[in-house]
């Protein structure tokens, strides 16, 4: 028996297992986390009102804002009495371009006192000199024909990576440098020698027949005193490269050739300014790149590197000019998300002779990115070729068949020499093993990890070792999968912008990591994408040869996503309530009698269920009912009255369609499938009584057969089991063995989640790492660890502490959140429940009890006791 709750005032912090070091936390009220946009001190910030935000920290409980106060450089927000903010707008004169703006936030606590935290950003700029220019493209006719070994790669089509250079001179005293640069295709830029920034596949990938994100880089320490070099590398990226698994030549999606556009903007020291750019006079040549493509791979012939071609007093008189392509800048935006970067490299955990000179390495963990080899002691033209693979076909064989056209095999040709290091630097693959040919030992070999930098904000630790491999597998399968866009898989050639993947995924991705920069870039590509009739797409980025309209549950990401990424930053920007209005209007519009039925583009139902299809009208019709539901939600918020009671009349008719149409006796809805319920319970569409008969229902099929749902039920199954009374069965679902369930891949090796529950499937649709079924994430941390917000607030202002214990002993989890740390510690055991929670300031908390005992708490720090058996 579980007696009443003791609540304990703590006297420290809780302790958590597996969270890394806590930074201190100030005694007092102190703002942290400082962001621009939702990135820490971006250059090239485009928006003229940027939001500027802030978490909040105290070792004091109940120690909450009551008010803000915004400056930036001479404008100030003035006292603002809100104690909800963790962020304003910028309200003052227009900022100007390339301008650095220092900026500081002070709060004040109930009790008077103030805290304050400092941070900067830097403006872009809208107005642009620079021409875009390219390697002479009609010099790529009269290329070299691929070698015999190329062609056995089937690198047809394939080209060299143009260098670009120019050289100007400067005198002494630069105090500020600043490159403005972006490419159609990917660029790595350089100066005097020095590779600028980090940024990996930058400028990233857009459609770029409608938005280019440019990128700004601070390169004042790389400025010399005369002759000084600017120079970047292009490549054909998703822009002129394959992309996707359209088969025809490159160049068919977006561009032929890659361009490039760049500014340099030096201020000295006496105020005045120059700026060298992209035009006229640019000089470009082939260096060792003899062709770098994200899905085929790339092939360095390191003999032919062009020495100090980036650094001053290289000849390029045998260069030829580049060739000015235009000067359109009207598609250059800023870049709203921070860069792919190289974060993390693997050593491998075995490597095996698998023939003469080739060698089968195994880094242990699937992943995005690429090999970096050291190469000692070789004759020159020694062909080194490097294979990618997510698994082995049989004993030591690299298994390649998933990967499709995706070609994933780089290769160097040595120059000879003590130390040669060979990393591609415009492609990436999917992989776990690597083969390597051509080499009799391997000296130095590992695994450089890519994604889009996300800061990581989530942790999640419980009894279960399983448990914790699965949310470890979801991370990195969202490492492997947030590449500049959330793609479906990083392996094959797919790699595309699903919309039905990325919101099934969104509220684990949001948990794991403050993916507010990625989804604000995302968001612009899903309504670049939107149809002039207001369909949303399938895919985004939107590329040709895919189909491009409207799929129930692919296209209602482009409401659902925002909608929950404005609950969870709390940035009602991310409600573009006309693109949403658009969508609704046009399922409505061709679905008069609104059963969703009229196909406006390809249906893909309940992708990859394991069980009976769910009827694709019933599917169909939940999705519009939640579209519609959440676009007047949205309106409400960005104060469009109108709009949210005319689509507010429309929901509530699809509702009752839905009702008349699929609900039967007892909540039965039509299809009698898990997802069917799901949905139905989800988005509710039943009465409080159906709801009833519907959850009995569900628990009766899952007790059945286990999970049957494809991806569109998939993220839903355990936290609709769990608000209905049955967390009993969500965690045997968690915990579940058999196939199809989330621990039998974990009991087979997966490092990542798998495209099919059971990994059986034709090889051409068979990823390992395809992170939809990894959607369960988010309930390891709002169920079983119990951190949730409730259903009206935002930004976690109102915390939910539910723990679900099931028959797990110990969880904890720490979520960064919005408005700062919250976590949750408990253990369970014979002599009684512990649960230690930390609430940020600014947020109150209900704290569920196992047993039905519930607290309303402050901010701060909490202890909880239950005692069982006498004691109690
Ligand atoms: C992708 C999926 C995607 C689907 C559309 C597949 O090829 O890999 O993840 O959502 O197509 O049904």
């Amino acid at each position: 028996m579980i007696g009443n709750a003791v609540h304990c005032a703590p006297a420290q912090t809780p302790a958590s297992r597996s969270a890394p070091a806590r930074p201190p936390v100030p005694p007092r009220l102190t703002p942290y986390g400082l962001r621009c946009e939702h990135r820490r001190t971006p250059l090239g910030v485009g928006e003229p009102r940027p939001l500027l935000s802030w978490r909040l920290a105290s070792a004091r409980a109940g120690d909450d804002p009551v008010a803000y106060e915004l400056k930036v450089g001479d404008w100030s927000s003035g006292r603002v009495e809100d104690p909800a903010a963790i962020g304003a707008v910028y309200g003052g004169p227009p900022l100007l371009p390339r301008t650095r703006y220092g900026w500081r936030v002070t709060v004040w606590a109930r009790d008077g006192a103030e805290g304050s935290a400092e941070s900067w950003f830097e403006t872009g700029q809208d107005v642009w000199q620079a021409s875009w220019i390219a390697h002479d493209p009609a010099a790529v006719a009269h290329m070299d024909p691929p070698t015999e070994g190329d062609q056995a790669l089937s690198h047809h089509g394939l080209l060299p990576c143009p260098q670009l250079r120019t050289s100007f001179e400067s005198t002494a005293g630069v105090t500020r440098a600043r490159l403005l640069i972006s490419a159609k295709g990917l660029y790595e830029a350089r100066v005097n020698g020095h590779r600028v920034g980090d940024a990996e596949l930058a400028p990233g990938w857009t459609d770029y027949r409608r938005r280019i994100q440019y990128q700004v880089h601070d390169v004042t320490p790389f400025l010399l005193d005369g002759e000084n070099v600017l120079a970047a590398t292009v490549a054909d990226g998703w822009w002129s490269g394959f992309t996707g698994f359209d088969p025809r030549r490159p160049g068919y999606h977006y561009g032929r050739f890659p361009e490039l556009i760049a500014e340099l903007h030096l201020t000295f020291d006496d105020g005045s300014t120059r700026v060298v750019a992209t035009g006229e006079g640019w000089r470009t040549g082939h260096g060792r790149i003899r062709y770098g493509d994200l899905l085929k791979g790339e092939c360095h012939d390191a003999r032919a590197e062009t020495h100090g071609w980036d650094m001053p007093g290289f000849d390029d008189s045998s260069w030829r000019p580049a060739v000015v392509t235009g000067d359109d800048h009207s598609l250059l935006v800023a870049s709203r998300d921070e860069p792919v970067r190289a974060l993390g490299e693997l050593l491998p955990i075995s490597t095996v002779l698998v023939g003469p000179g080739v060698h089968l390495v195994d880094f242990g963990q699937n992943i995005a990115g690429r090999v970096r080899l050291a190469v000692r002691d070789q004759e020159p033209g020694r062909r080194v070729t490097v294979r990618h693979g997510e698994t082995l076909d049989g004993e030591d064989r690299l298994h390649t068949a998933n990967l499709r056209t995706a070609d994933a095999t780089d290769v160097l040709i040595t120059a000879g020499g003590a130390e040669e290091v060979f990393e591609p630097r415009f492609t990436y693959h999917g992989f776990r093993y690597a083969e390597v040919s051509g080499l009799d030992r391997l000296d130095d070999i590992r695994a450089v990890v890519l994604h889009s930098d996300t800061p990581w904000t989530g942790t999640f630790d419980c009894s279960d070792p399983e448990v914790n491999r699965l949310h470890d597998n979801i991370g990195w399968g969202q490492r492997g999968n947030f590449v500049s866009v959330p793609t479906d898989c990083p392996q094959r050639d797919e790699r595309l912008g699903w919309l039905a993947d990325a919101q099934v995924f969104l509220p684990t991705a949001c948990f794991n990591a403050d993916v507010s920069g990625f989804f604000s870039k995302w968001m612009r590509d899903v309504v670049d994408a939107q149809s002039p009739e207001g369909g949303f797409s399938n895919v985004a980025p939107l590329l040709s040869g895919v189909a491009d309209e409207g799929a129930p549950g692919w296209a209602d990401a482009g409401v659902l996503v925002p909608w929950h990424l404005y609950r969870v930053y709390g940035d009602d920007r991310f409600l573009d309530v006309d693109a949403m209005v658009r969508w609704v209007d046009f399922v409505a519009r061709h679905n008069p009698d609104l059963i969703w039925r009229h196909r406006t583009g390809p249906h893909f139902a309940d992708w990859l269920a394991p069980g009976p299809a769910t009827p694709r009208e019933v599917l169909a019709t939940a999705f519009f009912h939640r579209s519609a539901a959440l676009t007047v939600e949205a309106a409400r918020v960005r104060g469009r009255y109108d709009e949210a009671e005319r689509l507010g009349k429309l929901a509530a008719r699809i509702r009752a369609v839905f009702a008349e149409a699929f609900v039967g006796d007892g909540g039965l809805v039509e299809g009698d499938t898990q997802t069917g319920y799901l949905l139905a319970l989800a988005f509710d569409l039943l009465t409080p009584e159906q709801s009833r008969g519907a959850a009995a229902r569900l628990a009766a099929l899952v007790e059945e057969s286990g999970p049957l749902t494809g991806f569109l039920g998939v993220n839903l199954l355990c936290p609709v089991l769990s608000a209905h009374g049955r967390d009993d069965l969500a965690h045997a679902l968690l915990r579940r063995t058999d196939p199809p369930s989330w621990l039998y891949q974990v009991r087979h090796g997966a490092t990542t989640v798998w495209e099919r529950w059971d990994g059986v499937g034709a090889a051409s649709m068979n990823s390992f790492n395809h992170y939809a079924f990894g959607s369960i994430g988010e309930w390891l941390y709002s169920g079983v660890a119990g951190i949730d917000q409730a259903p009206g607030s935002v930004a976690f202002r109102e915390v939910v502490i539910r723990p679900l214990p099931g028959d797990l002993s110990r969880a904890s989890a720490r979520y960064e959140s919005a408005r700062g740390l919250i976590s949750v510690s408990w253990h369970n055991d014979a002599e009684g429940f512990r649960l230690e929670t930390r609430i940020p300031p600014g947020a109150t908390a209900t704290v569920h009890l196992p047993g039905g005992d519930t607290r309303r708490v402050t901010s701060g720090d909490h202890i909880f006791e239950l005692v069982r058996g006498e004691k109690a």
